[in-house]
């Protein structure tokens, strides 16, 4: 896949043509989502909602932002442990099945599950078990113009949340250009997240950058961790830096207020 081309076209869609979904290409993709990477990915469960019309009916006001579910064709839903590797896991894969999904013509938009919800009862699920989430996908409706010019969400600009050695000490352009990766922080800043709020930022140290998540009491700063990762270490990789990372109980003597948490260290 052309990772960089994919990060910056890639948006929420959430009007779709009534065009059928090939299940057999679904099952390839989401098989294909289940092996990705290094990572192992057999805690988080994907499951393919065949008859859109009848989960819309069943689900419209239990899930999705202030319950309002968008209609899709189809839905895949992601299941797991309520712990964080598990929903680090399920934020990383599943946009990587979004970009999978975009770059066989398919649109999606995330859908998130309501917390503190009990799902066992809903859906088959065991009782240690959640819904994560789950997006809703099809071919995106473009009106009656048949080509939907909607722009991306704004984005703020890597010299925004990018901080040098600590926390709120912004970085130039010239140190990030020095270091190469402002290409890199370009494309990470396409990463999506809950109501666009983007509670990321970055420190970057001599060999290592830290992965810092504002506590906004909003989403769920798990799985949006395993987004942003995603894009930090797709976009590296497309400019030929190899990125290994440790995740979660980071303790390296970065100080950072208590609205913030470290959440990932990456190193070179
Ligand atoms: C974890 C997560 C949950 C989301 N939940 C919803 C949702 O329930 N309903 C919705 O319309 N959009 C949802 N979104 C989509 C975001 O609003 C969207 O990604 C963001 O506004 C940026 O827009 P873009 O994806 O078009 O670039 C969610 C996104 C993320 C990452």
């Amino acid at each position: 896949m052309n990772y960089e081309k994919i990060m910056t076209e890639i948006k929420s869609v959430r009007e779709f043509k009534k065009q059928a979904v090939d299940s057999n290409l679904l099952s390839l993709i989401i098989k294909e989502t289940e092996q990705i990477d290094s990572i192992n990915n057999s805690d988080v469960k994907l499951s393919v909602i065949e008859d859109g019309e009848k989960f819309f009916n069943d689900y419209d006001g239990k899930i999705g932002y202030f319950g309002k579910l968008i209609k899709a064709p189809k839905y895949i839903l992601i299941f797991g442990k309520n712990d964080e590797n598990t929903k680090f896991k399920a934020g990383y894969m599943t946009e990587w099945m979004r970009f999978r999904l975009h770059d066989n013509d398919l649109g999606s938009c995330w859908i998130s599950a309501t917390a503190g919800v009990d799902y066992s009862e809903t859906f088959n699920i065991n009782a240690d078990e959640t819904l994560i989430a789950c997006i809703g996908l099809g071919y995106e409706y473009g009106g009656v113009f048949k080509k939907n010019t909607d722009k991306k969400a704004e984005r703020k600009g890597p010299v925004e949340f990018v901080y040098d050695n600590e926390f709120c000490n912004l970085i130039t352009w010239e140190k990030l250009s020095q270091m190469g990766l402002e290409e890199v922080f370009y494309l990470t800043k396409f990463a999506p997240s809950w109501g666009n709020k983007q509670p990321w930022s970055f420190i970057v140290a001599e060999k290592e950058v830290y992965l810092v998540m504002e506590k906004t009491g909003e989403g769920d700063l798990d799985l949006e961790t395993g987004i942003i990762a995603l894009y930090f270490i797709k976009a590296a990789e497309a400019k030929g830096i190899k990125i290994n990372m440790k995740a979660f109980d980071i303790a390296d003597g970065i100080k950072v207020p208590d609205t913030q948490e470290i959440k990932i260290k990456f190193y070179f």
